[in-house]
């Protein structure tokens, strides 16, 4: 099987698509897939920057070190570049379809779209509340997550 590229997209590239990059290079990694898995925002609010704190604490709760992640920005490139492009909600989707060259090679949808049972259901910005919200987070993300390991599973076979 050859190395999929996956990138998952939220708006600030702190808070949900870093723990979607976690929790799916994990599950990858569980799984057995060669994969290469990255993250980014629409915005370029934090770009350089490290996961908010929250996020950092929530991945630790799961043994993952996210702290040497760094914030970057979508660009039209990756759409070339990626496989899957998954944002998070229908505003990212927005966003996203915003910097979408048109001829790239990435399939583009919302992560919980490939849920069964959860299709149009957006990952909710945890950015304003507080640190419970990114618990539920990390399990939307998860979901998301091993629905994508389960896709590309039946993909090879
Ligand atoms: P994220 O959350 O898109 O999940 O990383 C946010 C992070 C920062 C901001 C908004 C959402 N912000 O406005 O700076």
């Amino acid at each position: 099987m050859s190395k999929i590229k996956v990138l998952f997209v939220c708006l600030g590239n702190i808070c949900r698509s870093p723990l979607a990059e976690a929790a799916f290079r994990a599950a990858a990694q569980d799984a057995g897939l060669d994969v290469e898995v990255e993250s980014a925002g629409t915005a370029n609010y934090h770009v350089g920057e490290r996961p908010d704190p929250r996020s950092i604490a929530e991945a630790r709760k799961h043994d993952i070190d996210i702290s040497g992640y760094r914030g970057r920005q979508l660009q039209a490139a990756d759409f070339h570049e990626f496989d899957y492009i998954l944002g998070m909600d229908a505003s990212n989707m927005t966003n996203i379809a915003a910097v979408d060259p048109g001829d790239g090679k990435a399939h583009v949808a919302m992560l919980l779209d490939l849920v069964p049972g959860q299709q149009g259901r957006e990952v909710a910005d945890p950015w304003y509340g507080g640190p419970e919200g990114f618990t539920t987070t990390w399990n939307e993300v998860k979901a998301g997550a091993d629905a994508l390991v389960a896709v590309l599973i039946n993909e090879n076979n």
